[in-house]
């Protein structure tokens, strides 16, 4: 009887105790876009600086890309070789920020083949080895009559669901940036414009901006990535609250 529940006890014992856990790498971050990601415009240099404790990352935003002239301009292959590179030291994140430059009529690019595309480049990052996130875009920051245009709702609503035909995280930045500008309003939220006039594009401090709101989602997403991204908790708590930082 003793000897029973003892190997019982042992049993449940071992089971519960938990497989040595792998060394952690630390996080890459892959950016890929459009110029609302790129330098000089985009949040993605942004976002670089804020991350730390070993984790890296590189901005491969392209101005005026399009999924269709990011994938024919050997922009998968560029990311499939930075995973595959990197992939020994760290856990190599794609972020697929698309919507800007496709949804424009001159760009003769269909929601269905929108959403393939991002499709298509989640399942060769995953091929490499990577882990694909697609985030819906950047809002731009024009107002009619005190509201703010949804202007890139068609385009948002292809990423999401690219991202569940897919199988692959979806950051929804389209809806946070959205009810950021919203809340703090036309003119402050011009401050951000990189030029006069340009609600599109982000200056230095809208950058700074909006790459928080990027890294906020990321660590709802996967609260792992603690002490990979350096916490700004003041600017984090505006956002939150909706108001101008
Ligand atoms: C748009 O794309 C369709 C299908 O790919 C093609 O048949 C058509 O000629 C294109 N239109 C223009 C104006 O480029
Ligand atoms: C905006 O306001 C103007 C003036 O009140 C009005 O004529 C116009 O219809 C409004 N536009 C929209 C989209 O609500
Ligand atoms: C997507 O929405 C925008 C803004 O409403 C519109 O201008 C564009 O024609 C739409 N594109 C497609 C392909 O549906």
């Amino acid at each position: 009887m003793r000897l029973t529940s003892s190997l019982i006890l042992n049993a449940v014992l071992c089971a519960a105790v938990p497989p040595v856990p792998r060394q952690q790498k630390p996080p890459a971050f892959f950016l890929a876009g459009d110029s609302t990601t790129a330098s000089n415009g985009g949040w993605g240099d942004a976002f670089l600086t804020v991350l730390e404790g070993g984790a890296t990352g590189q901005n491969e935003g392209r101005s005026g890309a399009t999924t269709v002239s990011y994938i024919n301009g050997e922009g998968v292959e560029l990311l499939q070789g930075l995973v595959t590179d990197n992939t020994d030291d760290y856990d190599c994140y794609v972020t697929l920020q698309f919507g800007h430059n496709d949804q424009a009529s001159t760009a003769n690019i269909t929601m269905d083949q929108f959403q393939s595309n991002l499709q298509f480049m989640s399942e060769k990052i995953t091929a490499a080895g990577g882990t694909p996130i697609i985030l819906t875009p950047l809002t731009r920051r024009t107002f009619t009559n005190g509201t703010l245009d949804d202007s890139l709702a068609n385009v948002s609503e292809a990423s999401r669901k690219a991202a569940q035909a897919a199988g692959v995280p979806m950051l929804d930045l389209n809806a946070a940036s959205k009810a950021y500008v919203q809340a703090i309003g036309s003119s402050d939220a011009d401050t951000y414009n990189l030029a006069f006039g340009d609600w599109t594009h982000l200056n230095e401090h809208g950058a700074t901006v909006f790459a928080r709101i990027v890294a906020d989602l990321v660590e709802e997403w996967r609260l792992a990535f603690d002490g990979y991204i350096t916490p700004d908790e003041e600017l984090s708590e505006k956002i939150k609250e909706g108001i101008y930082a």
